[in-house]
């Protein structure tokens, strides 16, 4: 069976973007034909700033406590913690040596994470992606469920995997295809259509928490930015309206609809009736899910052991794997 791999940082809380954009689908992808392996990449998280260990410890739980009242079964996926699985950052350190200075330079996360300040960015963050490469093929996964902002990361990894295969002589890593569908694979700030929904920007205005109460759901959702335009009936009508366009992607992601069926009913509305429909539709889907995870927060114990079971099937695969790269690269003894 073809393997699915991915990972989020528990670098802060969850959004609605991750929501949206990487965990439904990993849900999705749990109940199709896959063998499927999530991971909190606990490693990545401290490449950009300094995180203190009880807030890494805290988010990290947070995190699976999220993909478990997402609808991760811990009984059908394998469900890690990136640094307590070594075979991940022991394949990057090969992967370090096979990726090109040029190529990472090219990340435009990179290029943005780092700023104007490369001098003062850590050797990690540069690194990043080739860690990021080893997360899946450490598994040989053939499909990686992501959002749009990892397309070229993913792009990557399919690079260093040839040029490994091409050095080498072998056909050992596979070529692994991202998986980037639905109405939302990008979700945008509610404060600004123009810049991505995300855990770090300032502003908790511009983002859904999954550990929102409902109360603060629906005063983010009536506050977010729009324009004082009627919504259209057809998508060409969303053109030059970042903001609507969001809204309307958000609530179709959320209800499991194509943005042309949800035109299709709400066009000519204005945002003073969307938005409530909006907010009642995120309030009964997001909701659940928030109070599962404060249930399971309470019990960081059961958390920590589903953890440690994951690393014990995660390192039958991944313990192979290594040993064979390191037989093709000719590492002995
Ligand atoms: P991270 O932690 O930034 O985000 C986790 C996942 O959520 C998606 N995402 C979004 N999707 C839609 N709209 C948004 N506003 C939004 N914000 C985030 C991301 O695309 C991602 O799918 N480098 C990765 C973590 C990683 C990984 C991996 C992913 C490490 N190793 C191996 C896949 C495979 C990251 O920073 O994700």
């Amino acid at each position: 069976t073809p393997r699915v791999f991915s990972g989020i940082q528990p670098s802060g809380g969850l959004t609605l973007g991750n929501y949206l954009g990487a965990i439904k689908r990993f849900v999705s992808m749990q109940e199709e034909d896959y063998e499927t392996v999530f991971c909190m990449v606990d490693l990545h998280a401290i490449t950009a700033k300094f995180l203190d260990p009880k807030t890494l410890a805290h988010n990290t739980r947070e995190l699976a406590a999220g993909f478990i009242a997402s609808g991760i079964d811990p009984a059908k996926s394998i469900l890690i913690n990136q640094s307590q699985v070594p075979e991940h950052a022991q394949l990057a350190w090969i992967f370090n040596c096979v990726a090109r200075m040029g190529w990472m330079g090219r990340m435009t996360q990179w290029k943005d994470k780092a700023g104007k300040n490369a001098e003062a960015a850590s050797l990690g963050l540069f690194a990043y992606p080739a860690l990021m490469a080893a997360d899946i093929l450490i598994y040989h996964a053939t499909h990686v469920p992501v959002g749009d902002d990892q397309k070229q990361h993913l792009e990557l990894t399919r690079d260093i995997a040839a040029k490994f295969n091409h050095d080498y002589g072998v056909d050992f890593f596979p070529i692994t295809e991202p998986v980037i569908e639905g109405a939302a694979t990008r979700v945008m700030s509610l404060r600004d259509g123009s810049k991505k929904m995300s855990k770090s920007d300032p502003s908790d205005a511009s983002r859904i928490n999954m550990t929102d109460d409902a109360d603060a759901i629906a005063k983010k959702i009536r506050k977010a930015k729009t324009d004082p335009d009627a919504l259209p009936s057809e998508v060409a009508g969303l053109e030059g309206r970042p903001d609507a366009r969001n809204l309307v992607n958000i609530y179709a992601a959320l209800n499991e609809q194509s943005v042309e069926e949800v035109l299709r009913d709400v066009g000519g509305q204005q945002f003073g009736t969307f938005k409530p429909a909006l907010a009642e539709l995120a309030v009964s889907k997001l909701a659940p899910i928030s109070t599962e995870m404060a249930r399971l927060m309470a019990e960081p114990d059961e958390i920590d052991r589903i953890l440690k079971k994951g690393s014990e099937q995660a390192r039958e695969i991944t313990a192979p794997i290594l040993k064979k790269t390191y037989e093709i690269v000719g590492m002995v003894g």
